[in-house]
C-alpha cells in the first residue's frame, strides 16, 4: 500500500510582532484578559506590501530543505489560504512560480482554520491514486488584512504567518504501524455559516470585507466537533487516545486546547501549543505547531501524531500520522 510520508517541515513568521500590551492602546482591551481567556501573548503582522505568498515561500523553502527535495521533484503545490494575494489565481500557482517550478500542477484549498487537514486529505489521495509521488503542502495566511481593527472582540485572537510540508509516496504495509498518513477525516456543515465569516467577496459585496464571530457559539461547537473527529481518526486506526504521542491541534485559543484534552482525557504535555506566540493564524496553524514540535525534538520518527482543526464553514477535521 502507498503511504504519504513527511519528508520535511517549515515555518515562517512575519518579523513584526504586535503585542497585547500595544493592542490595548488601540481597542478596550487588556493584556490580562487576552491572556486568560485566549492564552495569546503576541501575534506576528506582515509588514506593508508583505503577501501571503511570501510567507508561503519561505516555510516552503524551509520544508524542501529539510526534505532534502529539490523543487524538480514536485508534482504538485497545494496551498491551504482563506487569505490569498489575489482573488485569482491562486497562491499556490504564484508560490510555484517563485519556487522556479515549471511542471506539474498548483491550487488552493479553502477551508478556513481546518485548510492544512484538508489539504492532507487532498495531498494524501493524490499520493495514494499515483497521481503525484511528491507533494508540496503549505498552510499560509494574512489574517490580518481580514480584521476589522475596531472590534476588539476577534482583532485580538488572529495573526500571520505559513507552515509547510513536503509528503512523498513510500511503500507501507497497510496497517497502522506504516509510517505516514493512517487516516484524514472531514467533516462540515453549512448551517453553521454565520457564526464565523467574512462580511464581503468577489459575488457578493465587491469587497474583501471583515471577519465576524460569534465567539462563544464557536468555542462550544469548536470542543465538541474536534473531540468527535479526533474518536473518529483514532477508532478508524484501530488505535485508541492513549497511544498517541502528539497532538497538534489548531492553534485557536489555549482554553480550546485544554477544554479538547480534559474531555478525552489527553494529558497536557502531549498537547503542542504554539498559541501563545503567534494567536490563530488560521490554516497555516497546524503546520507552525508540527514544525516546532519537529524541531525541538518533540517528535520522533515512529511516533504517532495526531492534526486537527476547526474553522469557519464550519469545517472540520483530523489526521492521524505515524512519524
Ligand atoms: O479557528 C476557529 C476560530 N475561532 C475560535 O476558535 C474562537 C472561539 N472563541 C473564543 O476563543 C472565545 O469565545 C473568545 C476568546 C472569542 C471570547 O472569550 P469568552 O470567554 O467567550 O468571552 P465572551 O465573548 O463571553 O465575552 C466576555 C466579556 C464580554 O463583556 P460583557 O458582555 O461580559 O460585559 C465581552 O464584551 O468580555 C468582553 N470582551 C473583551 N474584553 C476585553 C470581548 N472581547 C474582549 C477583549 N478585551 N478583547
Amino acid at each position: 500500500m502507498i503511504r504519504s510520508q513527511i519528508m520535511g517541515c517549515g515555518a515562517f513568521l512575519p518579523r513584526t510582532i504586535l503585542t497585547n500590551a500595544e493592542l490595548a492602546k488601540r481597542v478596550d482591551t487588556s493584556d490580562d484578559w487576552i491572556r486568560e481567556r485566549t492564552g495569546i501573548r503576541q501575534r506576528h503582522i506582515v509588514a506593508k506590501g508583505e503577501k501571503t505568498s511570501d510567507l508561503a515561500l519561505h516555510a516552503a523553502r524551509g520544508a524542501l530543505t529539510q526534505a532534502g527535495i529539490g523543487v524538480d521533484e514536485l508534482d504538485l503545490v497545494i496551498v491551504a489560504t482563506t487569505t490569498p494575494d489575489e482573488t485569482f489565481p491562486a497562491t499556490a500557482t504564484t508560490l510555484q512560480a517563485r519556487l522556479g517550478m515549471t511542471r506539474g500542477a498548483a491550487f488552493d484549498v479553502q477551508a478556513v482554520c481546518s485548510g492544512f487537514i484538508y489539504g492532507m486529505a487532498v495531498a494524501d489521495s493524490f499520493i495514494k491514486t499515483g497521481q503525484a509521488k511528491t507533494v508540496l503542502l503549505v498552510g499560509a495566511e494574512s489574517m490580518s488584512r481580514l480584521l476589522d481593527w475596531s472590534d476588539r472582540a476577534t482583532c485580538v485572537l488572529f495573526g500571520d504567518g505559513a507552515g509547510a510540508v513536503v509528503l512523498q509516496a513510500k511503500q507501507g504495509k497497510g496497517n497502522s504501524s506504516d509510517r505516514g498518513v493512517l487516516n484524514t477525516k472531514l467533516y462540515s456543515d453549512g448551517r453553521l455559516h454565520d457564526l464565523l465569516y467574512v462580511d464581503g467577496g468577489p459575488s457578493s459585496t465587491q469587497t474583501t470585507g471583515h471577519l465576524r464571530m460569534q465567539g462563544k457559539e464557536v468555542f462550544r461547537h469548536a470542543v465538541t466537533n474536534i473531540s468527535a473527529a479526533i474518536v473518529a481518526s483514532v477508532e478508524e486506526a484501530g488505535a485508541a487516545i492513549t497511544d498517541i504521542d502528539w497532538f497538534v491541534p489548531h492553534q485557536a485559543n489555549q482554553r480550546i486546547l485544554d477544554g479538547t484534552a480534559r474531555k478525552l482525557g489527553i494529558p497536557t504535555d502531549r498537547v503542542v501549543s504554539t498559541v501563545a506566540l503567534h494567536g490563530n493564524t488560521s490554516a497555516a496553524s497546524v503546520p507552525l505547531a508540527l514544525a516546532t514540535a519537529v524541531a525541538d525534538g518533540r517528535i520522533k520518527q515512529g511516533q504517532l501524531v495526531l492534526l486537527e482543526a476547526m474553522g469557519g464553514g464550519f469545517t472540520w477535521g483530523a489526521s492521524l500520522i505515524r512519524w
